[in-house]
């Protein structure tokens, strides 16, 4: 008989990190209202930084902010704006450093994501993601610099690991991340010097996210159309593992670390299968979209009423 796999135990807390680490720091997160970019502002939050949470619905930052503040006694600032938009992220950190005086930590996490070949792409489709993942990072690295360097801080470019292999129905996604990993090393090298460091993060599945919702082909009845394939460590990635990695990246431990694309997927990546019945759903596009179409459109109904 085949011994049982070991599965490695869920991060469940940062304890092991002293709590006050962060006193004093200050984080600005791009993508911070919802998901893993929320975790992560927690996780730094619970070792004593005050946090700007940054996405378009106000309504849904309002009350992940009130949320974040009862979960870890500090203060955090939601500002309503849009990455694609150079002009709002400019506001956003104006007025965070009006309500914080300074940014230590920056966190770039403002995705969008969906299933589509190329065939199925328009030009606008493609750009919106490019805009939003990579553009995003662009406009949020400039109007955050000249305070990061003031402190000395550190950037966390959130990024994936689909781009690492040819990934059907992620011609966007793969190119806009890959724009990411690559902004980060040029990041890392220019802004050494004045002692700011810049990491990619690198998720593999994340468990309960929009993002896994997304990239998980399933029929109207919400049957998987691609099993997952379990990773190497034996379980899905969560949320707290994020925030417990954001920690270590940005805490003083991880000094020497800079330039780096930190892949956090037990070992996921290596084992991938595609995430579309594959090459049936490049060969039948439209046959594929028809199986797709409901869970899609649950997806993006969901996703536009939180907006
Ligand atoms: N397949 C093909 N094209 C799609 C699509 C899909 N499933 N979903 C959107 N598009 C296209 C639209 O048709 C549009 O192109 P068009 O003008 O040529 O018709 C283009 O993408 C922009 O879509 P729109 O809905 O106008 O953009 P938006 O700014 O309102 O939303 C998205 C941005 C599309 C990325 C949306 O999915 C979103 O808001 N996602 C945020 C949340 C998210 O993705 N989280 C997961 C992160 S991993």
């Amino acid at each position: 008989m085949a011994p049982t796999p070991y599965v490695q135990p869920v991060s469940k807390s940062t304890a092991v990190f002293k709590d006050d680490i962060f006193k004093g720091k200050v984080l600005f997160c791009t993508g911070g209202g919802s998901g893993i970019c929320k975790g992560m502002t927690e996780a730094v939050m619970r070792h004593g930084a005050n946090a700007t949470i940054v996405g378009r619905k106000f309504d849904r930052l309002t009350a992940a902010a009130k949320e974040l503040e009862s979960l870890t006694g500090q203060v955090c600032l939601p500002v309503q704006a849009d990455v694609r938009k150079p002009e709002s992220i400019r506001e956003a950190v104006r007025q965070t450093i009006e309500k914080f005086g300074r940014i230590d930590f920056v966190i770039n996490g403002a995705a969008g994501n969906f299933l589509a070949p190329i065939d199925g792409l328009s030009e606008n489709a493609f750009r919106t993601v490019i805009e939003i993942d990579l553009f995003g990072s662009y406009h949020t690295i400039k109007a955050t610099l000249p305070y990061v360097r003031e402190s000395k801080g550190a950037y966390i470019n959130v990024s994936t690991t689909i781009q690492y292999h040819g990934t059907a129905y992620q011609a966007h996604v793969s190119a806009a991340k890959a724009g990411i990993d690559a902004l980060n090393r040029v990041v890392a090298v220019e802004e050494g010097p004045r002692g700011v460091r810049s990491n990619v993060l690198a998720p593999g599945p994340i468990s309960g996210t929009e993002g896994m919702e997304r990239l998980t082909a399933t029929d109207e009845n919400g049957q998987l159309l691609v099993p997952h394939e379990p990773a190497p460590s034996g379980r899905m990635g969560t949320v707290e593992d994020c925030g417990s990695f954001t920690v270590f990246l940005f805490s003083e431990v991880a000094s020497y670390a800079s330039g780096g694309i930190f892949v956090l997927d037990g070992a996921h990546e290596n084992i991938r299968n595609q995430m579309v019945p594959y090459p049936e759903a490049v060969l039948d596009a439209e046959g594929f979209k028809k199986k797709l179409a409901q869970a899609q459109e649950k997806i993006d109904a969901k996703a536009k009423s939180k907006l």
